[in-house]
């Protein structure tokens, strides 16, 4: 696919907004901190030009980086691996480019992930992080009059459901609609630049976080992380994800809380057993799921409604591979269930404390994006199964109708993968999953086989 960029420019702020340091809290600056991109694909509106839809586009992002301001910040490097952002309506970046496809060649599931590649923004990691803006956008315009309007948004200032709040706001300011919810801005609530309250008792430490299993056989993930990789789409339909639920529920015990699992559990643990098999893992090889968990409601009090920033953090399930794959589904979802429900308030503000107590965060920053080959890895003989699926991902409406697509953006890490729901509310579940090259076309085999029996 040919692309030729058309533009650049920065959208600022429209009104003066509060600059100055602001401290971010342990969460923002672990895990992913460099951006997460998104697409969305529309056809061309039928009563408006091109040039119509990018100045609305620019004129409601100028409105929305008021109440947004930190978006429109830079990041700082202070010490030990720790970033400050910088609140100085610098802004975000807007991107004009052409397609010589058109949006029927490049907007279904089958999408390869170079097409991804060539239509998000392309961040140059290798500049200094405070030149980074925090948002990207790309609006890509095909030759069928449709386009592409591509997402990339700083992992250090939003996660998942912050990302999504902003985007929802700059859409209904694009319809000429009032702000809905306004973020709630002060990371405080999370002790952010807060010293830790004691030094961390003797041996206190989080193993499983920090050390997933490797492959045995072999002292580092050097080589695994070598390996080239693929990303593709998978779908299951509502009856499918109901077969797998029914499996799950009914193959091994009762789940705890005499609750059915629910459909993350059920499908996480799916995407788990089949990624054992596809590598053919070793009856006795170790491995864990990292799972990405919104503390928003599981801290007591619960944070403000909007808390706009970082707020998830991960824990993992562990088993070894035979277990898995030898035993039923349930087995594999009980694990995830275990794991999610360690995160109690006591558990988020001990880990808040863990991280406080650190000398040095960049152990656990996944600069994987940035070409690195330091921070946590949770390729072969692990995975990271991402929950979106319920985050408002679909029905993004700038006032000319709801994409036709959407798709997370190219996670080139083997062992990365994201669950979300289907475009038609109809309950379906998308999975998109980062492989090795040479195991996907097994995992593809046994992600469909167990689901058909
Ligand atoms: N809207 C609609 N449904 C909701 C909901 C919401 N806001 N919140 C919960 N539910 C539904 C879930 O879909 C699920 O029903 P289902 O089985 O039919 O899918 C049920 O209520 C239980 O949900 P939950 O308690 O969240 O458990 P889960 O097993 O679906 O998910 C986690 C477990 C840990 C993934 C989830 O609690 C979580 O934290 N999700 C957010 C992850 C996130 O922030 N992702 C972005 C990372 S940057």
């Amino acid at each position: 696919m040919a692309l030729t960029l058309k533009g650049c420019c920065m959208v600022r702020p429209n009104e003066a907004t509060w600059c100055g340091r602001l401290p971010l809290s342990e969460w923002d600056q672990i895990g992913t901190i460099t951006h997460v991109p998104t697409i969305y694909f529309y056809h061309k509106p039928t009563s408006l030009h091109t040039s119509t839809i990018i100045n609305t586009l620019k004129d409601s992002l100028s409105r929305v980086l008021v109440p947004f301001y930190p978006l429109a910040g830079r990041l700082h490097w202070i010490n030990n691996g720790r970033l400050e952002l910088e609140c100085n309506a610098m802004g975000a970046q807007f991107i004009e480019a052409e397609s010589s496809s058109t949006l029927e060649e490049v907007g279904d599931l089958s999408l390869s992930s170079e097409y991804l590649y060539h239509l998000s923004p392309n961040v140059d990691y290798t500049l200094p992080i405070h030149e980074l803006p925090l948002f990207i956008v790309q609006f890509t315009t095909f030759k069928c009059g449709g386009f592409g309007l591509s997402l990339a948004i700083s992992h250090a200032i939003a996660d998942g459901q912050s990302a999504l709040h902003f985007i929802n706001e700059w859409s209904r300011f694009a319809r000429g609609e009032a702000l809905e919810m306004v973020p709630f801005l002060d990371r405080k609530v999370l002790r952010a630049g807060e010293p830790p309250l004691a030094p961390l008792p003797a041996g206190h430490g989080r193993s499983e976080f920090e050390n997933p299993p490797l492959l045995l056989g072999q002292s580092t993930n050097m080589e695994q992380r070598k390996k080239k990789t693929t990303v593709e789409f998978f779908k299951l339909s509502k009856q499918e994800v109901d077969g797998l639920r029914n499996l799950a529920n009914l193959s091994w015990g009762n789940p705890s809380n005499g609750r059915g699992y629910t459909r993350y559990e059920t499908v996480a643990g799916h995407v788990w057993r089949s990624a054992c098999k596809a590598r053919e893992h070793k009856n006795d090889q170790p491995t864990c799921l990292g799972v990405c968990v919104d503390s928003r409601c599981r801290m007591k009090p619960p944070l403000p409604k909007g808390y706009f920033g970082n707020a998830t953090l991960d824990v993992v399930a562990t088993s070894l591979s035979g277990d898995l794959v030898s035993r039923p589904l349930g087995y594999a979802s009980s694990r995830i269930r275990e794991a999610i429900e360690k995160v109690t308030d006591e558990y988020i503000k001990s880990e808040i404390e863990f991280l406080k107590n650190q000398q040095d965060l960049s152990r656990f920053q996944d600069l994987h994006a940035m070409r690195s080959d330091k921070g946590p890895f949770y390729g072969n003989p692990n995975m990271g199964v991402v929950s979106w699926l319920t985050l408002p991902v679909n029905g993004l409406d700038f006032g000319w109708g709801k994409e036709v697509q959407m798709y997370p953006g190219t996670h080139e890490f083997d062992g990365d993968s994201v669950l979300l729901p289907g475009l038609d509310t109809d309950g379906s579940v998308v999975l998109a999953i980062c492989l090795q090259v040479d195991h996907m076309d097994a995992f593809r085999k046994h992600f469909y086989q167990e689901e058909s029996c």
